[in-house]
């Protein structure tokens, strides 16, 4: 596990996304898996804005978002199908039936679960995942727990999750209780890894991923056992591994 620790939020979206434009450049019909909430903002960003000066092609590229909320259409502006158009796929030349989240109002949550399974090992897995952490150490939305899940599930989420997401929503209450999750071992099954984390809040669960122990407690800490993960962290959210 390499960690990077960056001057600021602006300066880990750049390198960030530089990592992803190289892997397109590399591979122009890769498969990128893509995550949502506030940290990725400012890399969609720089990609945006690297699209706009004609430094990087996303018309081959495939993407699998890591998550959804049950419940949520795509046209729902809380959902993350929304977030991923909003923030990035319509301001690329990206083909949005390359694009794949799963469906949070499916009938049947289980069968998309597995349907969702096999779109990511169909699509011969992903070349480079792009993670958040949760302030209690989750990525996606696998939370802690007693083991680590390995495929595509539902998962109820915990309070400090709803919690830190009701700041999205007008209030708690309508916060989904619910997520359809890539699992860890879908996760561990990309090629490449890149976790991004900043602001104080993620300071503990940063130093934990790093130095703690391997649990599923802390679900982040198994990108440990991964060999190629680099995490970038601002001064704040990296503030502890210093000591
Ligand atoms: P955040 O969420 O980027 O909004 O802090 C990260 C996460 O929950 O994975």
């Amino acid at each position: 596990m390499k960690v990077v620790v960056t001057k600021d939020y602006t300066e880990m979206c750049k390198l960030a996304s530089r990592i992803f434009a190289a892997e397109i450049t590399l591979k122009p019909d890769c498969v990128l898996g893509l995550a949502t909430g506030s940290t990725p903002v400012g890399m969609y960003k720089e990609l945006v804005q690297m699209y706009n000066e004609h430094r990087v092609d996303f018309s081959h590229v495939k993407t699998v978002n890591l998550d959804e909320y049950a419940g949520l259409s795509g046209d729902n502006d809380q959902s993350y199908r929304y977030f991923m158009n909003h923030n990035l796929f319509d301001h690329i030349n990206i083909d949005k039936a390359n694009t794949n989240v799963p469906n949070g109002t499916a009938a049947d949550l289980q069968a998309e679960c597995e349907r969702y399974e096999q779109v990511v090992a169909g699509m011969g897995g992903v070349d480079i995942q792009l993670l958040g952490i949760g302030n209690n150490g989750h990525i996606a939305f696998n939370e802690p727990c007693e083991e680590f899940p390995e495929k595509t599930h539902v998962v109820d989420l915990t309070q400090n999750t709803i919690e830190a997401n009701a700041r999205f929503f007008s209030s708690m209450d309508e916060v989904p209780k619910k997520a359809l999750t890539m699992g860890i071992g879908t996760i561990m099954k990309a090629k490449k890894i890149v976790l991004l984390a900043n602001g104080p809040k993620k300071a503990q669960t940063i130093y934990d991923t790093v130095y703690g122990p391997i649990t599923p407690k802390v679900p982040a800490s198994i990108l440990r056992l991964h060999p190629d993960v680099t995490i970038f962290v601002d001064e704040e959210a990296g503030a502890l591994l210093k000591k």
